[in-house]
């Protein structure tokens, strides 16, 4: 039986009621920061395909990817800057999206919440809880809205997970598998440092961190915050990275539990989830991880019937992957107009990160962690960097591949 599940055709049109589309019925004034891979290939189409935004100025550190972004958005020398203080000092700017490394972060949310910047910031937030706890801060005493690009929320089969769950068309949720499995590991902008995300001074771990997608839907899909952690995490012993390229993650939650089997490589991708009263289970293309394949079949299974709903599939990468930014940049810009918190809030950026850096302190001290992790922990105030402040066990397998400098 097909089950087409009305406006699950569309990206976010179960969750995006009455889109306003302008603010104060002008287009919303954006600063790009950071104009890589990230930034000229998902947000500029973006933002170049909606009327209710307006992209006024962009900055960079790195002169080739500024010139790129000038040339996609047809700017002027005088919107290019190579200083992002330039940038913000901008009265014309509504809003800045931020897409470089997440090392840096910190210091550039921090000046945009003082500039009075409304905030939008590409995944992971920080590469330490402490850092994320003092942009939050920062965003809130400046009254200004701080969200995140969490864009996996967005896709159709992710909405329509969503609301399956919400609709109680498998009861009570029990436990979330998220396979990605076959995550490509492509390299960042060759004009800047194509390889950072091997680099946990940059990254601020590996895989995980850079996939972090999957903690954030967990939370999603359950939708109450992770309590404890417990991981496994390595690298193949054949190459020479400094960061995990495998990790294997059970998150367990209030009333159930969340596995997320993740690793840059080969293996198979894919969504189960196990209701009290059923099942929903996501294939990608070739049992593939999203969002390098396209989804290719969902089952929703009950004890009574097994359907199959429909959703478009787009065939190319691009386009598959690129669906998910305009609805996610929308609902920001309602919550700005409407005074709440977007979907994807910083909070909810800060949590997922604080879970995944508690996988590897759990990895390191091979038992569970609590979340949230206390502020004298070294890894709240550090990151990967505090890890080295743990009592790890000489024989420990991050210490035996080094990881993250340890
Ligand atoms: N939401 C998603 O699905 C998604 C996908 C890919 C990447 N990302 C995130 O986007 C971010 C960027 O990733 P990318 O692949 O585009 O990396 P990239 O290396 O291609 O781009 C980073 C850019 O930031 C610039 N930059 C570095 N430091 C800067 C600074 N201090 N000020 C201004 N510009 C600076 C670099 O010159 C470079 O052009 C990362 O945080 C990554 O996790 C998110």
């Amino acid at each position: 039986m097909t089950l087409t599940m009305p406006g699950c055709e569309k990206a976010g049109a179960t969750r995006i009621r009455g889109c306003l589309w302008y603010v104060n019925n002008m287009p919303v004034r954006i600063g790009l920061i950071g104009c890589g891979n990230i930034a000229c290939q998902m947000h500029a189409p973006t933002y170049k395909a909606m009327p209710e935004v307006q992209v006024c100025a962009v900055a960079d550190v790195t002169p080739a990817r500024l010139s790129l972004m000038k040339e996609l958005l047809n700017l002027s020398d005088a919107d290019c800057y190579s200083e992002t203080e330039q940038l913000l000092m901008r009265d014309d700017i509504d809003c800045v999206v931020i897409m470089t490394p997440q090392q840096f972060r910190r210091e550039i949310v921090i000046a945009a919440a003082q500039a009075g910047k409304q905030i939008l910031c590409e995944k992971p937030i920080a590469v330490a809880p402490q850092d994320a706890d003092a942009m939050i801060a920062a965003a809130r005493q400046a009254g200004v809205r701080f969200g995140m690009v969490h864009n996996y929320i967005f896709f159709p089969e992710v909405l329509l997970i969503k609301e399956l769950i919400e609709t109680g068309a498998i009861g009570d949720v029990v436990v979330v598998v998220q396979n990605y499995l076959s995550v490509e590991d492509r390299p960042a902008a060759a004009e800047y440092k194509p390889d950072w995300r091997h680099n946990p001074g940059f990254s601020g771990g590996g895989v995980l961190m850079d996939m972090i997608h999957p903690v954030y839907l967990a939370e999603w899909f359950f939708g109450s915050p992770i309590r404890s952690v417990s991981a496994a995490i390595d690298r193949r012993a054949d190459t020479a990275s400094a960061v995990e390229d495998l990790a294997l993650v059970r998150l367990e939650f209030d009333d159930g539990y969340g596995l997320i089997n993740m690793a840059w490589g080969e293996g198979p991708g894919g969504i189960e989830i196990t209701g009290t009263r059923g099942r929903i289970l996501v294939f990608y293309k070739n049992f593939g991880t999203c969002p390098f394949m396209p989804v290719d079949q969902i089952y929703v299974v009950t004890r009574d019937r097994v359907m199959t709903p429909h959703l478009d599939r787009p065939v190319d990468y691009t386009t598959f992957f690129r669906q998910t930014f305009q609805p996610l940049v929308r609902d920001f810009i309602e919550s700005i107009k409407e005074g709440r918190e977007p979907i994807a809030s910083a909070e909810a950026g800060k949590r997922a990160l604080e879970a995944v850096l508690g996988c590897y302190e759990s990895a390191a001290l091979e038992r569970v962690v609590y979340l949230p992790l206390p502020s004298d922990d070294p890894v709240y105030r550090s990151g990967v960097a505090g890890l080295s402040d743990l009592a790890i066990d000489g024989n420990n397998r991050l210490k035996r591949r080094r990881l993250y400098g340890l």
